[in-house]
């Protein structure tokens, strides 16, 4: 089939199209209307329609496939590896459900799971999306006032985690990090499930705290039956960064994103029954929501879960994993692959890697290096895939499934069925024409399977995706992009303040409030830079209160190392910043607006674009020359 033919009728017939796709995951009951569009930007999917995710990702493949492999939790951190079939991993989300249930846990409830890559989360994950639960599951390398805001903004009746997790073989405890995360925030959990995985000692809250092996020991039996929800109910919210310091919750229904996954894993990622998928990402970003939990199994695959880096105990880990499970298709980020590539590729050619029929690869822009070099050692299709935790699913790519079209170097691919994409010139909103730059956006309704809401604020929702242009409500990515007189887009980088560190969504405000948090700042700004092997990394510019103490080298370097281990403590290592300059002033406009965009330029040694608005010249130059002098140095 052609692909153009197929996007348009997604297009033009979008009730059409959506209602043949939804044959593709089982109802219990189905829809009365396809999609409900009365209240824009509000789409309202499969109305009427019944269904759950949880029967969709396990009980459904139990009847024809119920001894294959379903679950393959590999932990290279701590040496063990397990494959549940999808009789056994029905058996542990029931068990894992009642367990829910016996706390309390109900139809509508919110449940935060803060964990690492153990089979457990997927579990809780999958037992939420069997009884009606809400799960919002927080990046298990986020630190305590991350998990606050959001306890606080989610008010979870039960919060599902565990001792530790591990890195590089060294245990990171959890359990005080979720105690002091419970006692910042004011939405106080009633119960605390834990997963003890002998790593790291756990005082337990009486009456609070509970261990998840002895409650799961008391339900081994236990039968719990499906809740069917109506397709728009919540299945999840998932937190991203923004523009201001507190995160949004992006809120997904259920029917309108199994429909979306099970469409995507067909035409996108081309799975099978019965075959193995890796996505080498985390279950705390979308991706891991998406193609380690949901998306495969859906799809009736067998899905990977990994514990551990890329590159211990070497760098071929990944690629026996493939061997080993015969993975047919693998979904990674542009920064691991560069992370491999500096390694001998011996490592990857000791393998058997001939069950791989494509690589995918997203959530930042592939540069041709990369890009190359991997298709060149694989010599299978490497599939850039564009979208956002908003989205859910690719919003650009390439859609083997429908028609083999080529994949155009440094092009994530053309807009996806269901996507009416169009880039809009920043002042004048006018759509661009060919190789012009402007703001990559969506036409509504957007398509099944993206995010409803905000997570308890409509009006958030609507002011801050749809309401960038005005005198026209479209969506927007906040990504610049261009497009080429075939169709194909290139994304050139967000027009707003998030910035992208090896692939992990980071909101500069949010690092910013941290920092300010230490009694020696006075004002901080928080930029992107460009970084070979990361995309980029953070880097904060700060006026201090007390100029005495960065007066030496020595001085300066201690207050570096504080303000960072302030970031570790609060935000997590993840949120870190790469280096923190003192400056005396930083670049603002008259009106007191911070001039990141500026700022990032000459960190880049670009030129800082149009300054007329900037209040003191001088702010920028003394930028410069802070970074002058170290590279001097
Ligand atoms: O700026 C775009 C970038 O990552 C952002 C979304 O990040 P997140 O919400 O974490 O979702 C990741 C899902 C894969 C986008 O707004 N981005 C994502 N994919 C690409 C990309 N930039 C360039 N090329 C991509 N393939």
């Amino acid at each position: 089939m052609k692909y153009a033919d197929f996007y348009q009728r997604s297009i033009v017939t979008p009730e059409q199209f959506w209602q043949d796709e939804s044959a593709l995951i089982t109802w219990d009951t189905p829809c009365m209307q396809v999609l409900d569009y009365s209240h824009p930007p509000f789409a309202r999917w499969f109305v009427g329609g019944r269904t759950n995710l949880c029967h969709n990702a396990v009980d459904r493949w139990c009847a024809t496939q119920g001894d294959k492999a379903a679950l393959i939790a590999i932990s290279t951190e701590t040496n063990t590896e397990r494959t549940y079939s999808f009789n056994e991993l029905q058996a542990e989300v029931e068990r894992c459900a009642a367990v829910m249930l016996a706390l309390g846990v109900g139809r509508g409830d919110r449940v935060l799971i803060y964990m690492p890559m153990i089979a457990e989360a997927a579990f809780a994950m999958l037992a939420c999306a069997r009884i009606g639960a809400i799960h919002s599951v927080v990046f298990g390398g986020f630190a305590a006032n991350s998990l606050a805001s959001r306890i606080d903004d989610a008010r979870p009746v039960l919060i599902v985690s565990a001792d530790a997790g591990s890195r590089n073989g060294k245990a990171i405890p959890y359990k005080h990090l979720l105690d002091e995360a419970i006692a910042l925030s004011s939405a106080r959990p009633a119960k605390v499930l834990l997963v003890d995985r002998g790593l790291a000692a756990m005082e337990l809250v009486a009456g609070r705290d509970e261990d998840y092996a002895s409650l799961r020991a008391a339900h081994l039996d236990a039968r719990v039956p499906v809740t069917w929800l109506e397709s728009n109910e919540p299945s999840y919210i998932l937190y991203t960064s923004g523009t201001t310091g507190k995160p949004k919750g992006v809120q997904r229904d259920v029917g309108g994103y199994a429909v979306a996954l099970a469409s995507s894993m067909k035409y996108n990622f081309c799975g099978k029954a019965g075959e193995t998928f890796f996505a080498t990402s985390d279950i705390g970003w979308v991706v891991g929501h998406s193609y380690i939990v949901y998306g495969p199994l859906i799809a009736g695959m067998a899905t990977i879960m990994y514990e551990g880096v890329p590159v211990c105990p070497d760098p071929g880990i990944w690629w026996s994993i493939v061997e080993k499970y015969k993975v047919t298709r693998m979904f990674s980020a542009p920064t691991a692959i560069r992370v491999l590539r500096k390694h001998p590729p011996e490592f990857m050619r000791k393998y058997d890697l001939s069950s791989l029929r494509a690589l995918y690869l997203a959530g930042e822009p592939l540069d041709e290096t990369t890009s190359e070099w991997i298709a060149g050692e694989l010599g299978v299709p490497i599939i850039d895939n564009y979208w956002q935790t908003e989205t859910g699913w690719p919003i650009l790519s390439i859609a083997k499934g429908v028609e083999d079209l080529p994949t155009r170097f440094g092009s994530p691919g053309v807009a996806m069925y269901g996507y009416q994409v169009k880039l809009l010139n920043e002042s004048t909103g006018e759509e661009c024409g060919a190789n012009e730059k402007g703001v990559v956006v969506i036409e509504g309704p957007l398509p099944p399977g993206c995010m409803q809401t905000v997570y308890g604020d409509d009006r958030r929702f609507v002011d801050t995706y749809w309401s960038t242009f005005s005198g026209r409500q479209v969506y927007s990515t906040f990504d610049w992009g261009v497009r080429d007189a075939d169709g194909y887009y290139f994304i050139l980088g967000r027009t707003d303040d998030v910035i992208n560190v090896a692939g992990h969504r980071l909101g500069t405000r949010e690092i910013e409030e941290s920092i300010s948090s230490h009694a020696n700042v006075s004002e901080v700004a928080v930029v992107g830079v460009e970084d070979k092997l990361k995309g980029q990394v953070a880097v904060a510019f700060v006026i201090v209160r007390h100029g005495e103490q960065i007066a030496a080298e020595a001085g300066r370097a201690a207050l570096e190392r504080e303000i960072l281990g302030v970031v570790d403590h609060q935000l997590g290592a993840v949120a870190r910043p790469a280096r923190v300059y003192f400056v005396p002033q930083l670049p603002k406009t008259r009106s007191g607006k911070l001039l990141r965009r500026s700022i990032q330029a000459v960190c880049e040694g670009r030129n800082p674009g149009d300054l007329t608005a900037i209040e003191d010249p001088a702010s920028l130059q003394q930028i410069q020359h802070v970074l002058q002098d170290c590279v001097s140095k």
